[in-house]
């Protein structure tokens, strides 16, 4: 087997080869700006992406027009989040009561930080606390909903736990009362069925390298019909995708992103089955071989290739140097460089110590049954070496509750 083991796919996903495959014409070849619109040169760059808009849209049932192209999942978060705030202002901008928003704790920072920003310009955001599951339901949007409330995005899946929230049901909520619902959809397309139209989303971003697409590309999905949704453009220029987004068009990177979703519509249900059966044989010989281990997350609604486990009586970081083997992601260090164990953990209230200690193992199209059984190993083996030289976990073993001990400094 070949070292190290890759294992943090929500991170990012390696290029399909087929992807690379259909992309390379479009650097050399087909090389011509889709703008140009009196020659051929153009006319087949044009070709390739209106092709790529329509592979991205039925991948979640929606029709091409409704497709912008970005530079990534941030770029789509910011343009939903920012162009829908400012478009369905209730006030003038620099005014205070400019209209609500409603989000959550645990969503990615590319939703928190637009959101603050907005936050600054008048408008009012409540961040909503997942349950202990880390879910956000329908019921407690309908809490939170206000009569001045202009805007809901709430995160399809979780990027740390994988938890899937009721979207749905809020996006019925949402058009219920005529407010902008729009979801980051970044871990969950490409591994699960998605219609936009069934499932009452207004606005949704994606991705390309999560999905074995090219790094740099992604999309949001702009509903235009009932009801019809407008932005306000980030970003101002040459006026391509419709007005909403200028620059020229990545045209790789697009047909990169078009063939990605094409395979993943196609790929999608067999590799569901498959990486379900991995992540609970990993769930499941972890928590059979060692004591004092937490899966964090609903038990049964999250996405079927990651899992965050939290070990007891070890800390996080000679838990990552103990498996170097094995590339996943830890609970602490996860956004940035700090050791600040992880606000998403922490917003399900779960403790800084298990907040600290905890791996998020996620895995993809290439990962084999072998690479499972071969993390597993180390993984316990890691445990059980690092507890033999805890303290704590002997008085733990002992009966003595170590939460109730008051440590006294010299
Ligand atoms: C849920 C979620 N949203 C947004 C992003 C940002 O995506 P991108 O790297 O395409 O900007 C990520 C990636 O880390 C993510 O997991």
């Amino acid at each position: 087997m070949q070292l190290p083991v890759y294992m943090d796919h929500a991170a990012t996903t390696p290029c399909d080869p087929r992807v690379v495959e259909a992309m390379l014409p479009y650097f050399t070849q087909t090389f011509g700006n889709p703008g140009s619109r009196n020659h051929s040169f153009g006319w087949e760059a044009e070709a390739g992406v209106d092709a790529a808009r329509q592979q991205v849209a039925d991948l979640i049932g929606a029709d091409r027009k409704e497709i912008i192209f970005t530079s990534g999942a941030t770029e789509s978060n910011n343009l939903a989040i920012k162009g829908a705030a400012s478009m369905y202002a209730k006030g003038p901008a620099g005014t205070e009561k400019r209209g609500h928003i409603i989000t959550a704790m645990h969503e990615h920072k590319a939703v928190l930080d637009p959101c603050k920003r907005l936050q600054k310009e008048g408008f009012d955001v409540t961040y909503l606390a997942p349950g202990k599951d880390g879910l956000i339901t329908a019921k407690m949007i309908e809490e939170a909903m206000r009569e001045d409330t202009i805007l809901v995005t709430i995160m399809w899946a979780n990027n740390e736990l994988g938890t899937i929230n009721e979207i749905p049901e809020i996006g019925k909520l949402c058009h219920d009362r005529g407010v902008v619902f729009h979801t980051d959809a970044t871990q969950w397309v490409g591994k699960m069925p998605t219609d936009v139209t069934r499932d009452n989303v207004d606005l949704l971003s994606m991705s390309g390298h999560k999905i074995y697409g090219p790094k740099g590309v992604g999309a949001l999905y702009v509903r235009r019909r009932k009801p019809r949704i407008r932005l306000t453009a980030i970003q101002e220029g040459g006026g391509q995708e419709r007005g909403f987004r200028s620059g020229t068009l990545n045209v790789p990177g697009i047909v990169g992103l078009g063939k990605a979703c094409e395979l993943c519509a196609a790929e999608m249900d067999d590799e569901r089955e498959r990486l379900l059966a991995l992540r609970k044989k990993i769930e499941s010989a972890i928590t059979s071989q060692l004591d004092t281990v937490q899966v964090n997350g609903h038990a049964d609604k999250r996405l079927p290739n990651m899992t965050n486990i939290s070990f007891g009586f070890v800390e996080g970081e000679s838990m990552m140097m103990a498996i170097k083997e094995i590339a996943v992601s830890s609970g602490s260090a996860c956004t940035s460089a700090s050791l600040e164990p992880s606000y998403v953990l922490k917003a399900l209230g779960i403790g800084d110590d298990l907040a600290h200690s905890s791996l998020r193992i996620s895995m993809g199209r290439y990962t084999t049954e072998d690479q499972i059984d071969y993390a597993i190993e180390k993984i316990v083996a890691a445990v059980k070496k690092l507890r033999d030289l805890s303290p704590l976990y002997d008085m733990h073993n002992e009966g003595i509750d170590i939460t109730k001990i008051e440590w006294q400094a010299h």
